[in-house]
């Protein structure tokens, strides 16, 4: 018996194929950008064939509901191969109250597509004090908080059709990627020098929609988590799943607050105006601005990066 989710998949699909050029319907990557990386697109071959749509015309297609996350697809072709990929802007995220079946969905349409290779970009807080805003983190590993106390995408009956009951995700993230990666950033340094770095980092996946307490900071930095954020984990193991190879970058957009929680019998902090008070406690806060703006600025070397791995796939 084909799963629920498998019908609806093959449904998105066979919509696709009625759309979408015969040259571009088959792409052997997806890249997915996160908040504020929408500016991948400007590694798609300028001129080449291209076919656009948007989330709300594709039957079966969750919808994002959050200010600067748009929604579309787009087919394409990058680098000097013309290697056939395709694009998505914009993901749903488990915290908009969607089921996780929703969040994996564009995943197994990939999947079903045909495609080999997922790239996976998002926004994310740096836990490990070594790195700044702005840089680059390629995931090597990944603390599914969620998943461990039961929000896990592949909870429920086995999709079969997609992959087995138990698959294993020790080594998740492919290690001949990442060597790409690492190579690809050398290359790209090479001709475009910057101060930004790259990184090998574990993720770790919270629900959200809060970013996290202090304490909440500390407690993921002690696990071993050099990132965190609200997405990628369940796209990641849905595509190990189906035996997808994965390859996950976090921008770091702003730096978790890893200082211990105030205490307001603190000396310091003693006759300040609540002015000031405020200004004290703001010191390194995340804020949605911030998160999207350091997006802007680090997506044009995202987009390099992006454009040297896929041509050498
Ligand atoms: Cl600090 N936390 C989470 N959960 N997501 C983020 C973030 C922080 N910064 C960007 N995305």
């Amino acid at each position: 018996h084909p799963s629920a989710v498998f019908n609806q998949c093959v449904e998105t699909v066979e919509y696709l194929k009625i759309k979408v050029p015969e040259a571009l319907v088959r792409p052997r990557v997806a890249v997915v950008c996160g908040s504020g990386l929408g500016g991948l697109v400007g590694c798609l071959d300028e001129g080449g064939l291209r076919w656009e749509g948007k989330y709300e015309e594709l039957p079966n297609w969750p919808l994002s509901t959050v200010p600067g996350h748009e929604g579309k697809l787009i087919f394409g072709t990058m680098g000097r191969q013309q290697v056939p990929v395709v694009l998505l802007v914009g993901r749903a995220h488990f915290y908009e109250g969607h089921e996780m079946s929703t969040v994996t969905y564009a995943t197994r349409v990939c999947r079903l597509l045909g495609v080999q290779t997922m790239i996976l970009t998002n926004a994310a807080g740096g836990l490990n004090p070594d790195y700044a805003v702005g840089d680059i983190v390629c995931l090597n590993d990944h603390l599914n908080l969620a998943g461990l106390v039961g929000f896990h995408p592949l909870r429920g009956p086995n999709a079969e059709d997609f992959g087995t009951r138990f698959p294993p995700l020790s080594d998740a993230y492919d290690i001949s990627l990442r060597q790409l990666a690492h190579k690809s950033w050398r290359d790209l340094r090479a001709d475009a020098p910057s101060r930004r770095r790259m990184h090998e980092g574990v993720y770790a996946f919270v629900a959200g929609p809060s970013y996290e307490t202090r304490a909440e900071c500390r407690m993921l930095r002690s696990f071993g988590a050099d990132v965190v954020g609200m997405s990628t984990v369940p796209e990641i193991i849905v595509a190990r799943h189906s035996d997808m190879r994965v390859l996950a970058f976090s921008l770091v957009t702003n730096n978790a607050v890893l200082e211990p929680t105030v205490r307001a019998d603190e000396p310091e902090l003693q006759g300040m105006s609540r002015d000031e008070l405020d200004a004290y406690l703001s010191k390194g806060r995340a804020n949605h601005e911030e998160v999207l703006e350091s997006g802007r600025q680090a997506a044009v070397d995202m987009q390099g990066l992006v454009l040297r791995i896929v041509s050498e796939l």
